[in-house]
């Protein structure tokens, strides 16, 4: 059978802006405290009233939540505290009765040590399932096979199962054996997967750490790393050179992306989570048959906030991304604390526009559209496993309910409901009711940047060219055809005039009070970020 390759226009996601929700945190339907799929129902047509075009829903499917969903015991079942599967059908013909694409986690490395597979695999050697993951022998001393380390503090990668007197491999927690992609039978179980999701009407899917599902067939030790000392975290003792970004890899992800392009009415997306520096991160775009979005969150998060930085960023992605292939931009996620809480508030506005306006998908995470922070989660309050296991470290402040509205549970469950973590201090103030009354605010910013994302070819598919950067202020011009839209945003704490030769009139800025015509030079306030079309001079 031939390859299907979808034509570049109809690939829907570069028109569009993806939201991720985090199911937990979005809308409780139910009243249990965890948000459902009911819940988010209920609140599609916010998405609406903002303009996005696709949710993105992190795992709703069966587990123990040792990793909160990222430990799947049931692919193809929804976890009865989210609903079931009549919820999700629901959710998705409401999604698309309003235009909105839907896009599921997917989590090949690992499953849950629940999951049937795994109960199976540990049962005997001997057992059918045992190679659907990595089994090895003690290494001589008794201990570990090699020096790999897990994920979230947990020490070494590999549990000894006492009773088959084998190791699992676990990229991550022990509760999340890794799958062992180099057996075919896997590859027919996971891509059958995709096709059941598909077939109910998902659009597209968000692969989970998609850079760590192959590793190296021998598992070679890891390099020691040099710059490891006491008091960083413990998997960064070593370099994770034979444990992730294997180039087996790839042709892992050319049979996802042959398995999406099965469905072709509508278009599947395959985006993944590919946590490395551009010239690495671009090599999953492979030749157009790999990622249509490889996420690059990695790069952003370290990222001093300046303007040599972020111009730096965006052009360092420009000459990595192959031709025919498409950028992504993200600021948080559930992973990592959120971008106003990383950057400083009163950057949150202009990385707004930044994000809104750079060339690629943005991927809003919930409550970016709010400027929503972190909030702060007391010790006794914390779910998050790497939490638990390093203090600190968790990631339960940027995963805390949706603020909606001012009443004490926020609409995100019903009155007298405690929710399963707190809300923010600030949610009485930052919410959606009082921001979307309130013309000045982020929400309202970037439901107007959306608005005019859809009016202005040059925003969504245009090119980007990054103009000289002052040490306060970064600009970049997007083109398409005639249409030219020039992006300015300054990063100083006061009042600074940036030399911008010709007529041009103000479409958004950052600050509701600015409208009109700048000539020849444009007087930004502290942090503020403008949006501007040239025009020509009147000639009365
Ligand atoms: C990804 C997810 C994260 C999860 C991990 C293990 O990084 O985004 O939330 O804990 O994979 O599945």
């Amino acid at each position: 059978m031939g390859r299907r390759t979808v034509d570049v226009e109809d690939r829907w996601w570069r028109d569009a802006v993806l939201y991720q929700v985090y199911p937990r945190s979005w809308a409780d339907a139910n009243g249990d405290g965890v948000g459902d799929l009911r819940g988010i129902r209920s609140r599609l047509d916010h998405l609406v009233w903002l303009g996005v075009d696709a949710l993105w829903l992190s795992p709703i499917q069966p587990s123990p939540m040792a990793d909160f969903g990222y430990d799947i015991s049931d692919h193809t079942e929804v976890h009865p505290v989210y609903g079931d599967l009549g919820d999700l059908d629901d959710l998705v013909a409401a999604a698309h009765q309003r235009d909105l694409r839907m896009v599921l986690d997917y989590v090949p490395n690992h499953t849950s040590d629940h999951h049937p597979w795994f109960v199976a695999a540990r049962s005997s050697r001997t057992d059918p399932h045992r190679d659907f993951y990595v089994w090895r022998d003690p290494a001589p001393d008794g201990g570990p096979p090699n020096n790999w380390r897990s994920r979230f503090g947990g020490g070494p990668a590999w549990t000894l199962d006492e009773a088959t007197g084998q190791y699992w491999l676990h990229s991550f927690l022990p509760e999340q054996p890794d799958l062992d992609w180099r057996n075919d039978a896997v590859q027919a179980a996971m891509t059958d997967v995709l096709r059941f999701w598909m077939r109910r009407g998902i659009d597209g899917f968000r692969v989970d750490v998609a850079h760590r599902i192959v590793k190296d067939a021998r598992l070679r030790n890891n390099p020691p790393n040099p710059d490891w000392e006491p008091g960083m975290s413990d998997d960064r003792r070593v370099v994770e050179h034979y444990s992730r970004n294997w180039p087996d890899v790839h042709a892992v992800h050319r049979l996802l992306r042959a398995t999406v392009e099965e469905f072709d009415d509508p278009p599947r997306l395959l985006a993944g989570e590919v946590n490395l520096a551009p010239p690495e991160w671009a090599a999953y775009f492979g030749d157009d048959d790999e990622f249509h979005l490889p996420f690059n969150f990695h790069s952003i998060v370290d990222l001093p906030w300046t303007p040599s930085a972020v111009a730096g960023l965006v052009e360092d992605v420009e000459r990595a991304v192959p031709d025919r292939s498409w950028p992504s931009w993200i600021l948080s996620n559930h992973d990592k604390p959120r971008f106003p809480s990383r950057i400083g508030r009163e950057f949150a506005c202009q990385a707004l526009v930044l994000l809104l306006t750079a060339r690629g998908t943005p991927v809003l995470y919930y409550g970016d559209e709010l400027a929503l922070g972190d909030t702060d989660v007391p010790p006794e309050a914390v779910q998050d496993p790497w939490g638990h296991q390093v203090p600190g470290e968790g990631r339960d402040p940027e995963r805390t309910p949706m603020p909606w509205d001012a009443t004490p549970t926020a609409g995100f469950c019903p009155a007298g409901v405690a929710p399963w973590l707190p809300l923010g201090s600030d949610a009485i103030t930052r919410n959606v009711a009082t921001q979307s009354e309130d013309p000045s605010s982020p929400l309202q910013l970037v439901r107007d940047l959306l608005a005019l994302r859809r009016q202005r070819r040059s925003l969504r598919r245009g090119s980007i060219h990054v103009r000289a950067t002052t040490d306060h202020a970064l600009a970049w011009e997007r083109r398409a055809g005639d249409e030219v839209t020039v992006v300015l945003a300054s990063f100083a704490d006061h009042d600074t005039v940036v030399d911008l030769p010709g007529h041009h009139d103000l479409l958004r800025s950052t600050r509701i009070d600015r409208r009109g015509r700048v000539v020849d030079h444009v007087e930004l306030g502290p942090h503020e970020a403008v949006v501007m079309e040239p025009v020509e001079p009147a000639t009365d």
